[in-house]
């Protein structure tokens, strides 16, 4: 897909991004890859999600994307600070959450993403680079991503789960709460509820497409061509479709179900 963005995830979640990207660029063309077959990056180490990196973007450069977007955060966090493989522009969700939740914070935040990403300091590295004094918690939550994957986003299950990962941010009185992996955005009525509404959610999705305007823009790459929009995936995706249909609410929306070796 000459001129398109390329995007990629593990799975659904960076559908979330997408969307974004629709509303703020809806212009641009846009290659998904959903790495169902590999999925979940959250639990594997960082050599393993940095080689699942590379082929996902050798398989979107392959088919001639202008720029890739690292829609997930495990891999933003663990493969895209060392890797120099190709000449795109290359965004990565961690920065702009990081600068969305700095500036609403008023002194206590609080992370939830997946082991990897936790382990990987990232976000507590990049929010303090911008405010050194805030106070940072982070818990991993690695029972969110298989139940967005299962469709159950706003389920009592769901919400008793939120209800014992959140619970020491809580009782630590974080203000802000960083939604550090892809697919929590799809979580947000049930962890908006448990957390309340004092706390503030922070979705890196909004500021991801802001970035990635100001990116195209800088170096003179929109779009000239008419806007096309593909998914792939890299296992069967029945319920990858019907979470696409919802997230992108586009009905229309069709798999392509890809190698990437
Ligand atoms: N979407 C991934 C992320 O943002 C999490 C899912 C996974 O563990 O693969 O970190």
């Amino acid at each position: 897909m000459i001129d398109a963005i390329g995007v990629f995830d593990s799975g659904v979640g960076g559908l979330t991004v997408v969307a974004a990207l629709r509303r703020r660029l809806p212009e641009e063309s846009i290659l998904y890859l959903g790495d169902t077959a590999r999925l979940p990056y959250g639990s594997k180490s960082p050599d393993t999600v940095k080689g699942y990196t590379r082929r996902n973007i050798e398989f979107l450069t392959g088919r001639g994307v202008k720029a890739v977007v690292i829609a997930c955060n495990t891999a933003s966090a663990l493969a895209l600070p060392s890797l120099e493989m190709h000449e795109l522009p290359t965004w990565g969700v961690i920065e702009p959450g990081a600068l969305k939740a700095a500036r609403v914070s008023r002194g206590r935040v609080g992370v939830i993403a997946t082991e990897a990403t936790v382990r990987s300091d990232a976000y507590p590295r990049a929010l303090r680079a911008l405010r050194p004094e805030l106070e940072i918690v982070s818990r991993a939550c690695p029972l969110f991503v298989p139940l967005v994957e299962e469709g159950w986003h706003d389920d009592s299950i769901t919400e008793e789960v939120a209800r014992r990962y959140l619970a020491p941010l809580l009782e630590a009185g974080i203000d802000t709460l960083v939604l550090g992996c892809t697919h929590y955005p799809l979580l947000v009525p049930v962890l908006q509820r448990v957390a309340g509404p004092d706390v503030t959610l922070v979705d890196s999705a909004e500021a991801v497409a802001e970035m990635v305007a100001a990116g195209l823009a800088d170096r003179h790459l929109e779009s000239t061509h008419p806007a096309v929009h593909e998914l792939c995936v890299t296992d069967s995706g029945e319920t990858f479709q019907r979470i696409a249909r919802q997230i992108l609410q586009d009905p229309g929306v069709g798999l392509e179900w890809v190698e990437v070796v």
